[in-house]
């Protein structure tokens, strides 16, 4: 298992390209199994859930080429000869689900193993089982396996999310596109991956209303056509990146990257003494003065400040001036990252979804593990702002959504490397 070694060693200075979006690019993908015609991505993120979601496709009888070294995928669901997601790939990522609505409505039925629980909570499906049923699916569970069927096709319908899910939605939304008659999504979710997925529909002939609202409006249509589309840029990689010259201090610009992807977190790092001003290219970061300034944070919905980015924001509140409070409201269990901080010196204090981070004057290396996606690049940043070494073991996590991280990190000056144990 490969480790990442980071040692603090001060400002940084330099640029860094944003990807394609690991969540768009999720959804995205099995869109492909409404059309009989190819989809075409490109802009998209070379990863290795990218590569899970692929196995996925073609699990079920669709061909996935990875094409310029994995920027553009070539996609075609010609041929679907196989309608279950196995467990043993749904299992290794709770995004296969995604395939269940577009499945559906295509084939008619599929069967499609219940993830599982994961490291940052429990995730159900019920919200997408509510709205596939209401659109007259019938689901059962089976061995672990949804079996869900539409017989005579699904039907649009109005129908409100308990919460406004982001899997939830696109698994509706896409399903929806081929039923017969208009679904109205209420509550629907608005994250920016769910608007790239809309324009990515419309471009296969899809006829959708609403995008970025919580409601939106889906007119059926007999069959949609191929198309080609680049994926939105990867906010939550933005975001991590932004957060590199905030604890480390120098001065980074982020290539593709806009203010409007993060309102949220741009406010709260303006708060916290971090200027973020828009370049031609992208966003220019760098601490205002040298004192960082706790800010409290919530997680909230789309728009507001993303639960993807919370674990980074700890990281860099550690040391902060002052005491910070993290509210944790859309995962359950998402505070792994904080005791492997305080391995490395930092002051928190969870109760339940909510961490007290009281600033301590400068972090220090140790050995620390990656627990998830997400707490695995907050270690890292942590890294960056720590006395001495900092050895981040389980990588893996990373790869999963940060394409080429150490090259990324070195380009801007890090001390960073990759390494066997
Ligand atoms: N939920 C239910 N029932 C459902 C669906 C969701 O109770 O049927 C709950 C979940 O358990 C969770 C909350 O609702 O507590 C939010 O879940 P949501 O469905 O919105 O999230 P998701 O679609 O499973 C996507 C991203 C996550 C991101 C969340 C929230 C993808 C592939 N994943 O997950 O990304 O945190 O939205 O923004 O798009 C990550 O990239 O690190 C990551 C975890």
């Amino acid at each position: 298992m490969d480790s990442i070694v980071v040692k603090g060693n001060g400002p940084l200075k330099g640029q860094i390209p944003i990807a394609g979006a690991k969540n768009a690019c999720l959804t995205l993908m099995p869109a492909t199994l409404l059309s009989e015609e190819p989809l075409t991505l490109t802009n998209a993120p070379r990863l290795s859930d990218i590569k899970t979601m692929s196995a996925l496709l073609e699990s079920l009888g669709a061909e996935v080429s990875s094409l310029q070294d994995g920027k553009v995928l070539a996609l075609s669901s010609h041929n679907i000869d196989n309608h279950v997601a196995d467990y043993e790939i749904v299992r290794k990522m709770r995004a296969s689900n995604l395939v269940l609505g577009p499945m559906l409505a295509r084939l008619g039925h599929a069967i499609v193993s219940l993830p599982g629980g994961c490291a940052i909570g429990a995730r159900p499906m019920d919200l997408h089982i509510a709205a596939l049923e209401a659109m007259g699916a019938e689901i059962e569970l089976k061995e672990g396996y949804l079996h869900a069927i539409a017989r005579g096709g699904l039907k649009g319908a109005v129908h409100e999310l308990r919460f406004a899910s982001v899997g939830a939605t696109e698994n509706t939304v896409m399903a929806a596109t081929l039923a017969k008659g208009t679904t109205v999504l209420k509550n629907a979710a608005r994250e920016p991956e769910i608007v790239d997925l809309v324009h990515c529909l419309r471009k296969m002939g899809a006829q959708i209303e609403g995008e970025g609202t919580s409601t939106i409006t889906i007119q059926g249509v007999d069959r949609l056509n191929g198309a080609t589309h680049p994926v939105v840029t990867d906010r939550i990689e933005l975001g991590s990146y932004m957060l590199a010259p905030a604890i480390a201090g120098g001065e980074v610009e982020l290539l593709g990257g806009r203010i409007n992807l993060l309102a949220a977190f741009c406010e709260k790092l303006d708060a916290a003494g971090v200027s973020v001003t828009e370049t031609e290219k992208g966003l220019m970061v760098a601490r205002k003065g040298d004192l960082i300034h706790s800010v409290d944070v919530v997680t909230e919905v789309y728009p507001g400040f993303p639960t993807d980015l919370q674990a980074q924001m700890m990281a860099l509140m550690c040391t902060a001036d002052g005491t910070s409070v993290l509210e944790e409201k859309i995962f359950e269990n998402r505070f792994m990252h904080a005791p492997e901080l305080i391995r490395m010196g930092a002051n928190i204090d969870v109760q339940g979804g909510v961490a007290t981070v009281k600033g301590v004057k400068r972090l220090k290396g140790a050995r620390v593990m990656a627990t998830d996606l997400r707490a695995s690049v907050s270690l890292i940043l942590a890294g960056l702002a720590a006395e001495g070494e900092t050895v981040v073991s389980r990588v893996y996590h990373v790869d999963r959504g940060y394409e080429h991280v150490v090259a990324k990190f070195a380009g801007i000056g890090a001390q960073i490397e990759r390494v066997k144990e």
